[in-house]
C-alpha cells in the first residue's frame, strides 16, 4: 500500500502509511466553532486508514475568513472543540493534523457553491466591519473583488504573532502535524508574489522580504509547537504570475533552516484560475513540482493533485518524487480509498487498517471468497462470478 515499502517517520511521528488526506474545507463552520459535520467528515477518513488528516485551513484571526462558514482558532475558546477532532483521528490510529490559514484580500466571500464571490453585507453578519479584507497591499484580487486595506507595518507584526498563538491553540487541541497555509493565492501568497505585494517596508520589494512574512510566522510558530511535531507548509509552487519553482525552492531551503519538515506542492490561486482546476489537467499535474523542490531544496515533500489511484500514488512514491501522497477529492469519492489501494495493490492484510468495527467483517467475508474486491471495479454478479446465496 502507498508508502509501506519505506520509513514513515517525521520527526516524532509515525504515520502508518504515507496516504495524508489534504485540508478541504467544509464552509460548515458555526462563527467558526466545528460543528458534528466535521467530527463526521474528519473520522470517515481516520476511520478510512489514511496515515494522516489535515484538517482544512482555520483561521489565525476573523479577518481571515474567507467564508461564513470557516474554522476559527483566533481564540482559547477554539481548542477545546478542535480537541474532540484530533481525538477522534488518533483514537482511528490516524495522525491528527490541522492548516492555519488566512484568507487576506480573498475573504469575505461566498461558499464555491454559492458562487465564490464577494460577499453582500447583510444584517446577519454582525461584524461586518471587523471582517473587513486586508492585503499586503491595497491591490484587488481582480476586478470583481474588493480592494482591501493595506497592512499597517505593525499589523503585519501582530499577524505574525497571531499565527504563533494559533499554533499553541493547535498543539493544545491535541493535534500533532501543523500545516501552514502559503499558497492559492490567500495571504502569505498574497505576500510572496510581486502581483499582490508591492510594499516599501521590509515585507515587499525584493525576493528576501517578499518571503520576511512566512518566515517570520515560522519563527513565531515553531516557538510555541513543540520540537517533536511535524511542521508542513503548503506552497503554490508554480502560480503562472511570476512565482515558480525556483523561488519555491529558494524558500523552502529558508523554512528548512527554521524548522519546516515539508513542502506541500500545490500551484496557481494568485489569479483568477482556481487551483483544483490546474494549469494542465492530468493525472500528477503537480508531482513535477513536488519532485523539483525535493530535489533543489534536500526537503521533504508531499504530492498533490489528480492523484488517483494506487499505483500511481506507489510510483511517485518508488520515483522519489514525493515523501507523502496527499488525496483530495478521491477520497470524497471513496473515505476507504486506503483500503482499496491496499487491496488493488495485493497488500498482505487490507482490512487491518480499518478499524474492526467494519474491518473484522470485511475481512471474514473475503476470507469466504466474497467481496475481495470493491464492487465499483466490477459489472456485477455475472463479472465477480458468484450466484446469489
Ligand atoms: C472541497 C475542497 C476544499 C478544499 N479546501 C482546501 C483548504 O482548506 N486548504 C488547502 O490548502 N486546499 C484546499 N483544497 C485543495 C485540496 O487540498 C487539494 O490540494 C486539491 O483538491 C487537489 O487535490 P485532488 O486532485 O486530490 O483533489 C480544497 C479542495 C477541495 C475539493
Amino acid at each position: 500500500m502507498p508508502g509501506n515499502a519505506v520509513t514513515r517517520g517525521v520527526r516524532g511521528v509515525e504515520l502508518r502509511n504515507r496516504i495524508v488526506v489534504p485540508p478541504m474545507h467544509q464552509y460548515s463552520a458555526i462563527k467558526g466553532f466545528p460543528t458534528d459535520w466535521h467530527l463526521m467528515n474528519a473520522g470517515k477518513f481516520a476511520a478510512g486508514g489514511a496515515g494522516l488528516v489535515v484538517v482544512e485551513s482555520t483561521k489565525v484571526e476573523r479577518r481571515g475568513c474567507g467564508t461564513v462558514g470557516d474554522l476559527g482558532i483566533w481564540d482559547d475558546a477554539f481548542v477545546e472543540p478542535l480537541s474532540r477532532l484530533a481525538k477522534f483521528i488518533k483514537q482511528q490510529n490516524s495522525v491528527a493534523g490541522i492548516q492555519l490559514g488566512h484568507s487576506g484580500r480573498k475573504a469575505r466571500a461566498t461558499r464555491p457553491w454559492e458562487g465564490d464571490r464577494p460577499l453582500q453585507r447583510s444584517p446577519d453578519i454582525e461584524d461586518w466591519d471587523a471582517w473587513s479584507p486586508v492585503a499586503p497591499s491595497a491591490i484587488a484580487h481582480s476586478e470583481k473583488w474588493p480592494v482591501p486595506k493595506a497592512l499597517e507595518r505593525h499589523e503585519v507584526k501582530d499577524l505574525v504573532q497571531a499565527w504563533g498563538h494559533a499554533a499553541r491553540r493547535a498543539h493544545e487541541a491535541g493535534f500533532d502535524v501543523l500545516e501552514l497555509h502559503g499558497a492559492h493565492g490567500y495571504l502569505v501568497h498574497q505576500f510572496l508574489s510581486e502581483r499582490s505585494n508591492q510594499r516599501s517596508d521590509e515585507y515587499g520589494g525584493s525576493e528576501a522580504n517578499r518571503m520576511r512574512f512566512i518566515t517570520e510566522i515560522t519563527e513565531a510558530v515553531r516557538t510555541h509547537w513543540p520540537d517533536h511535531k511535524p511542521l508542513f507548509v503548503r506552497l503554490s509552487v508554480e502560480d503562472n504570475a511570476g512565482w515558480g519553482p525556483e523561488q519555491s525552492a529558494r524558500l523552502a531551503k529558508t523554512l528548512k533552516a527554521k524548522g519546516v519538515d515539508v513542502i506541500d506542492c500545490s500551484s496557481g490561486g494568485i489569479t483568477e484560475m482556481a487551483p483544483i482546476l490546474g494549469k494542465e489537467i492530468k493525472y500528477s499535474y503537480q508531482v513535477p513540482l513536488s519532485e523539483y523542490v525535493k530535489r533543489h531544496a534536500d526537503i521533504m515533500t508531499m504530492a498533490v493533485g489528480l492523484i488517483i489511484h494506487g499505483d500511481q500514488a506507489e510510483q511517485i512514491l518508488r520515483d522519489k518524487q514525493a515523501d507523502l501522497i496527499a488525496v483530495g477529492r478521491e477520497i470524497l469519492n471513496n473515505p476507504n480509498w486506503p483500503m482499496d489501494a491496499a487491496l488493488k495493490l495485493g497488500v498482505d492484510g487490507p482490512f487491518r487498517n480499518v478499524p474492526p468495527q467494519f474491518g473484522y467483517w470485511l475481512g471474514t467475508r473475503a476470507k469466504r471468497g466474497f467481496g475481495t474486491q470493491p464492487s465499483t471495479w466490477q459489472n456485477g454478479l455475472q463479472e465477480a462470478g458468484k450466484a446469489i446465496p
